[in-house]
């Protein structure tokens, strides 16, 4: 498999931001930003009669001279496991704790509660957290910025012109035409691909290119937003990682799998490509995608810089703090998911009422979500018609793939997965 890392402009962001020791973003105990009056802020509406604290009382790991928390980072594993670190710190300190990577200051959020009280509070140009290497290399490049990067109102012209298009259902589900031809040319190459015993080399990279003819065949205009090839590439890899995980996880599962292709089945006669509109009647496909998404998520956590003060849990924290939404910690707690280590679809089917909406954001949350999912839905969905009902996914062996975080979170390794022709 092609190491998805020198891809990964995320990762080289946030090594960078760790080398730059002088210009760190500002840190929650900063005197120049007292803590607000409790008054004035936001308050969490669950903490309204709780008693507020200053942020440096937020529990966390032990915070080293200079190096704050980074020897215990590596020492767990290193960045490429820092998903796993946080999911344990979290289960150490709570929902929200505070750690320092050299003079990196970050609060960590990894609760449903918090992030809805975040959600409910945000500011009109909700900003993430500013990655100085992706602006300066568009600027050296004099290149514009993408929606990924930009910020106020710049950002929410170009938010609200794209987001007519891609977030409404009707216009995105017009595509479904463009998307069934790349799928169709794929099936090809699959074949094309498969050795004899069903594995394909590189996979990564083959439903990398597959993701990224999709995209350009599915709306010439659809990535306007995005400044350049760097930027495209990141946003293509997010997909075809997400329909890598979700094949590995059928393969795990093959009663599972009889179960979608059954439904599949029930829905298509046998010669009719899948349309958009068949998708409102294939609940079970959605439910196997979301539960992909819940145990191996491709991205995961996303931030956010305050812009205004606020409390958040009993914290106060002042403008300027980086706030760490952990959405893969979400998923994997017991709190938010009975048996969270296991792919059970049907939990999206049966107990839909008792799952927090706030606890199931492979997208992002509130004004900044991803702007492509309805697109990245659409893709896989569609693909998972196509795969499942050709090919049995058949596990190759059953040792354990880790994720890995290398920007996105990816297997530890070549998937063991084989495409068997039905
Ligand atoms: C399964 C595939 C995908 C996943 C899991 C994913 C996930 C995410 C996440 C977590 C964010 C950050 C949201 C936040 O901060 O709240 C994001 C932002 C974004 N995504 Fe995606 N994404 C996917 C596919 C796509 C595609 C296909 C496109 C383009 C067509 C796209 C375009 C964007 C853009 C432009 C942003 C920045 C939005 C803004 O700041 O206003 N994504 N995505």
């Amino acid at each position: 498999m092609s190491s998805p890392i020198s891809k990964s402009p995320s990762l080289a962001a946030f090594l960078q931001q760790l080398r730059c020791l002088g210009q760190p973003p500002r840190p929650v105990t900063s005197t120049a930003c007292a803590p607000p009056r409790p008054r004035k802020v936001p308050l969490c509406p669950l903490m309204e009669r709780g008693e507020v604290q200053n942020a440096t009382a937020l529990p966390g790991p032990t915070n080293w001279p200079l190096l704050g928390s980074l020897l215990e980072i590596l020492w767990k594993g290193g960045l490429k496991k820092q998903h796993d670190a946080l999911a344990e710190y979290h289960k150490k300190y709570g929902q929200i704790f505070r750690m320092k990577l050299g003079s990196f200051d970050s609060v960590h959020l990894g609760s449903p509660y918090l992030l809805e009280a975040l959600y409910r509070t945000e500011s009109a140009y909700p900003q993430r957290l500013e990655i100085k290497p992706w602006k300066a290399y568009r600027d050296y490049r004099k290149e514009g910025y993408g929606l990924l990067i930009l910020e106020g109102e710049d950002w929410q012209r170009v938010r609200s012109a794209f987001q007519k298009k891609l977030m409404k259902p009707v216009e995105i589900m017009k595509l479904d035409n463009k998307i069934n031809e790349v799928l169709a040319d794929f099936m090809g190459r699959i074949d094309e691909l498969c050795d004899e015993r069903g594995h394909i080399e590189d996979l990564y990279s083959e439903l990398n290119k597959w993701s990224f003819e999709s995209k350009l065949s599915s709306q010439p205009c659809s990535f306007d937003f995005a400044s350049d090839s760097e930027d495209k590439t990141w946003l293509c890899g997010q997909t075809a990682n997400s329909l890598m995980w979700i094949l590995y996880n059928l393969s795990r599962n093959p009663h599972v799998q009889q179960k979608l292709l059954q439904e599949i089945q029930s829905v298509l006669p046998e010669t009719q490509m899948p349309r958009a509109e068949d998708l409102r009647n294939m609940p079970y496909l959605k439910a196997c995608l979301k539960e992909s998404m819940r145990l191996t998520p491709s991205v995961p956590f996303t931030t956010r810089t305050l812009d205004k003060a606020m409390v958040l849990g009993e914290y106060a924290l002042p403008k300027g703090t980086v706030l760490m939404l952990n959405t893969q910690v979400l998923g994997s707690n017991e709190e938010n998911f009975e048996d969270s280590s296991q792919f059970r679809p049907e939990r999206w089917l049966q107990e839909q009422k008792k799952i927090n909406p706030f606890a199931h954001l492979p997208f992002g949350v509130g004004k900044r979500m991803c702007i492509g999912r309805r697109l990245a839905e659409l893709q896989l969905h569609l693909a998972l018609c196509w795969i499942v009902r050709k090919y049995d996914v058949v596990a190759t062996d059953n040792e354990p793939v880790e994720m890995l975080h290398l920007g996105l979170l990816v297997p530890s390794r070549e998937l063991p997965i084989a495409f068997c022709q039905r």
